[in-house]
């Protein structure tokens, strides 16, 4: 220890004097020839963007070079580049980035031994520089000359793909440059999840340890990657595609230059697109793929299970964690050991029921069909006997697993589509098992169990009349209940409504016969305290057009709200579902178009606090008996609060109604719900969803195609639900069309507020003939070009000459109403 300290001084000591003529004073963005950096000095960009240094990744104590936001994201060092994250630097030393006199940047440890360097071998290289761009390239160019590039960062990333940057196919050397994750958060080492476009040249991959693919984006067909459909609705990146002989790649950039964006290779094996949202000081996460976590090759290892919900990963019972340091930082990679290792002959099998195998992965790529076997029995005879089977499932046929079980799955609460699957474990293990060799005594085991559980049922239902007893009310009207009536009313929480990001809901009925819909949260990031205050607050508001809060449940880290049960469902189930018993006729639809609008209106406007809904989607809209609109899950934004933009844009579908200022990172405000709520307008009025794909090309996105319509001020029938047949109040109608449309402006001051679409709604305000909004503008005069979208500005004109009514409109001051008088 002494002697390393000693080292450590002397060679700090020797730092002292060489570091002045070497090393910087001031904050730079090139090094020249002969110059360095040392780990306290960093390169910055020059428009400060970007800058390069030493740092250490989470808790670990080894140091990189690397290149991270300048910016944005300061607390929180984001890194974008790593030199050397297979080579790290372990000692607290002089270590030094280093232009060499062969025209290399070089890495040197203590030893100014090199650990890594561009390593590039060319005649033009005694007078290079290394320059770090705003784009967060480093460039390693001819000082004379710089274009001439010798060597850059972009051409070599690690596992994040900035705008500017390419991914390629190399059709010279056969090889494809690859984005791939870190090791684990604590670790930016080579992982085992990358991206790469696959050798035809057209469609990208990701592979787990480039073996496996899980995850294909479909070819390219001129405009959109196939598998990747919600391509069509993006306004924020030019994609562009480059294919010749020797190579190929996309590249792509942002329309707005200020907003700033990245997409990366993720230690969860999901490749995340996400722009910094300066309201949050957050990455605001809104694109993933696969969408599902648990779609991810293996991501568990061998006998671990995977769950759509966190934590990801848990290890089967009988098993830990093979290694519990990277467990705990959710890297799972290592997989689950056995805790008692098998006996063969006199193993047992556990059962695990409902689980399932990924559908990307198909589940007889592990199992092996055993047709001898023709029951059940036979079937464990048939795994029992071969002491490299672990686990057996008979459903009519036979399958058996040898070897480590992968990628296996909980299926959701009371859906029954996955397989009852028994595993073998050691005997002394005590696997729960149904039969073995000696029925006798599991016959008398199975009866003592019997007992007891007949026991403490009845001292369990007892318990429970004790508790529902016990249950109090807090805060006006909200009832407290604990855990176990909630267990009971719901039977066990067997009858699933539905569920979404925040958790799952479930129908339950209490001891007085009233009808519940119970919602278990996921991802709370709060304390009791916190959750009971946000609850009271939700509990206080009240209206006829928002779902009633009855109660909560905080108990230990379960968290529940009691809401009344709405015998109609939700919204979309009439609107989309084709075989839907009743289809809602106009009057009803107008109806819970205006009813929607107030709730929100009460929302935003008539509440102590105002209360910005976040989620608007027809999902969230409930319909109680008569059909009147019950806006749903309002407050839960605060409730969730950080998590919740993660949970709302990994969730299906929820992208479509997100207005473009959650992308672009400004504050948002109640007019992102009047966004959302023109989103949702569209498709009551239509009958459809916005972004349904359909044969005919106009239509593909229906708000494009509408707001065109509308703006030209042309026939509104033809936007109506067909299945209507036309009949439609056509003054509602066009009212409906028109305030949508408006809802959806890009400008969010040009949007009316909630208060104004009631007033619109109910007649007592005039609405004029809407822009087309910028954004779907762009859409519309793109459409068949090969870049979705291309410079807005420039479009503008020709978009003004051919509509004359919108073009007077966006001339003009835009203007919503005109007082009625
Ligand atoms: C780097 O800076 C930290 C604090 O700013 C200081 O404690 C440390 O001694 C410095 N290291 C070197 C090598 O200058
Ligand atoms: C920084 O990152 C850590 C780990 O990801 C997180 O727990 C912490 O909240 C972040 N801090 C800020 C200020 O974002
Ligand atoms: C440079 O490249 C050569 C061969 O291409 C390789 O053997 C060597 O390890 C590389 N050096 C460094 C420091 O990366
Ligand atoms: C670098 O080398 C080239 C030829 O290899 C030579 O023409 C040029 O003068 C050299 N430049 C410097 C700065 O030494
Ligand atoms: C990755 O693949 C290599 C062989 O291609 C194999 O040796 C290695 O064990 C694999 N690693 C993991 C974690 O599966
Ligand atoms: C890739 O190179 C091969 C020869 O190695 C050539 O036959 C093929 O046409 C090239 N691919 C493209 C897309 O040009
Ligand atoms: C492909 O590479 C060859 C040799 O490097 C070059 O002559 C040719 O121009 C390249 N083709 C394209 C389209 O860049
Ligand atoms: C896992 O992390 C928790 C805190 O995050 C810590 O208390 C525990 O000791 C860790 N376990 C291991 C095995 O590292
Ligand atoms: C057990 O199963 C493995 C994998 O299918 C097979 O290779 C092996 O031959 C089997 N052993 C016996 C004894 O049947
Ligand atoms: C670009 O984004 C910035 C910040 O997000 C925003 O203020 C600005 O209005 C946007 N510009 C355009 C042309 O949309
Ligand atoms: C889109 O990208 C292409 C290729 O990089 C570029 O030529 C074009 O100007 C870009 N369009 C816009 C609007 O930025």
């Amino acid at each position: 220890m002494r002697s390393r300290n000693q080292t450590w001084m002397l060679l700090s000591f020797l730092l002292l004097f060489l570091a002045p003529k070497t090393h910087f004073c001031t904050a730079a963005d090139t090094i020249s020839a002969g110059q360095s950096l040392i780990p306290n000095q960093t390169l910055i960009s020059k428009d400060e963007n970007f800058e390069l240094g030493f740092f250490q990744p989470g808790t670990s104590p080894n140091s990189y070079i690397g290149i991270w936001y300048k910016k944005v994201s300061v607390e929180n060092k984001t890194v974008v580049w790593v030199a050397n994250r297979d080579t790290p630097l372990t000692d607290l030393a002089s270590f030094e980035l280093k232009l060499s006199e062969d025209g290399n940047l070089v890495l040197l440890n203590q030893l100014k031994v090199a650990v890594w360097s561009t390593n590039i071998t060319s005649s033009a290289m005694n007078s290079s520089e290394v320059v770090l761009g705003d784009d967060g390239n480093l460039v390693l160019r001819n000082r004379v000359k710089p274009s001439d590039v010798f060597w850059q960062s972009f051409d070599h990333p690690t596992d994040t793909w900035l705008p500017g940057g390419n991914i390629r196919y190399d059709n010279r050397t056969k090889k494809a440059q690859l984005l791939t994750s870190w090791k684990n958060i604590n670790d930016p080492g080579t992982g085992l999840y990358s991206l790469e476009l696959d050798p035809t040249g057209d469609q990208y991959v990701i592979s787990r340890n480039r073996t496996q693919r899980y995850w294909t984006s479909g070819p390219w067909n001129g405009r959109i990657f196939s598998g990747v459909p919600e391509m069509r609705s993006n306004y924020i990146y030019n994609f562009s595609y480059t294919k010749n002989e020797n190579e190929s790649y996309f590249t792509y950039s942002l329309y707005n230059a200020s907003i700033v964006s990245r997409f990366v290779m993720d230690v969860s094996g999901q490749i995340k697109q996400s722009s910094w949202a300066a309201n949050t000081k957050n990455w605001f996460l809104f694109w993933s793929q696969p969408r599902q976590q648990c779609d991810v090759y293996d991501f568990c290892g061998a006998f671990g299970m995977c769950d759509q919900n966190l934590p990801s990963c848990t290890c089967l019972d009988g098993f830990k964690p093979r290694t519990p340091k990277e467990w705990n930082i959710t890297d799972y990679s290592g997989g689950c050991v056995r805790q008692t290792s098998l006996q063969c002959n006199t193993d047992e099998f556990s059962l695990l029921q409902n689980v399932k195998f990924p559908a990307n992965q198909r589940s007889n790529q592990q199992s092996l069909a055993v047709p001898s076997a023709s029951g059940a029995d036979e079937c464990k005879s048939a795994c029992l006997n071969n002491c490299s089977c672990s686990a057996y499932a008979y459903s009519g046929g036979c399958s058996v697993w040898n070897g480590d079980l992968l990628s296996l799955q909980k299926t959701p609460d009371g859906d029954g589509s996955g397989i009852d699957l028994y595993l073998r474990l050691a005997a002394s293990t005590g696997a729960k098992n149904k039969g073995t060799r000696t029925p006798a005594i599991v016959g008398a085991a199975a009866g003592i169990v019997a007992f007891l559980g007949l026991v403490f049922l009845v001292v369990w239902r007892w318990r429970i009349r004790q508790s529902v007893g016990t249950s109090k009310t807090v805060e006006g009207s909200l009832v407290a209940f604990t855990y176990r009536d909630l267990q009971n009313a719901t039977k066990n929480f067997s009858e699933k409504l539905g569920g979404g990001g925040f958790g799952s809901v479930f129908k339950g009925t209490l001891p007085d016969t009233t009808v519940i819909a119970a919602k278990k949260l996921e991802a709370l990031g709060q304390g009791e305290k916190q959750f009971r205050s946000e609850v009271s607050t939700i509990g206080t508001i009240q209206h006829v057009n928002l779902v009633r809060l009855r109660g909560f449940c905080s108990e230990g880290d379960k968290r529940l709200l009691v809401y009344d049960y709405m015998p109609n469902g939700s919204l979309d189930h009439h609107m989309f579902n084709q075989q839907a018993s009743k289809m809602l006729n106009w009057k009803v639809r107008y109806q819970i178009a205006l009813g929607t609008a107030r709730g929100l209106t009460y929302l935003h406007e008539k509440c102590r606090d105002c209360i910005i809904h976040c989620d608007i989607k027809p999902e969230n809209i409930l319909l109680d008996a008569d059909f009147c609109p019950k806006v749903a899950d309002f407050g839960l934004a605060k409730l969730i609060g950080r998590e919740f933009s993660r949970v709302l844009t990994t969730m299906r579908g929820t992208r479509g109604y997100l207005a473009p200022e959650w992308i672009s990172g400004v504050a948002i405000t109640a007019k992102a719900d009047v966004y959302s709520y023109g989103m949702m307008l569209f498709e009551i009025i239509s009958g459809r969803r916005n972004s349904e794909h359909s044969e005919d090309e106009m239509v593909k996105f229906f708000p494009t195609w509408a707001a065109r319509k509308i703006s030209e001020d042309e026939e509104v029938l033809a936007l109506l639900d067909y299945r209507l047949e036309g009949t439609a109040d056509v003054e509602e109608l066009t009212r409906a069309c028109r305030v949508a449309c408006w809802c959806i402006q890009d400008d969010e001051s040009h949007r009316p507020t909630m208060g104004q679409v009631v007033q619109i709604l109910e007649g007592v305000m005039e609405v004029n003939p809407p822009p087309i909004p910028r954004t779907l503008q762009v859409l519309v005069e793109n459409e068949g070009n090969i870049h979705f979208f291309s410079e807005t500005t420039s479009n503008r004109s020709s978009q003004t000459r051919s509509t004359s009514s919108a073009s007077s409109q966006t001339k003009s001051n835009i203007s919503l109403t005109s007082s009625k008088t």
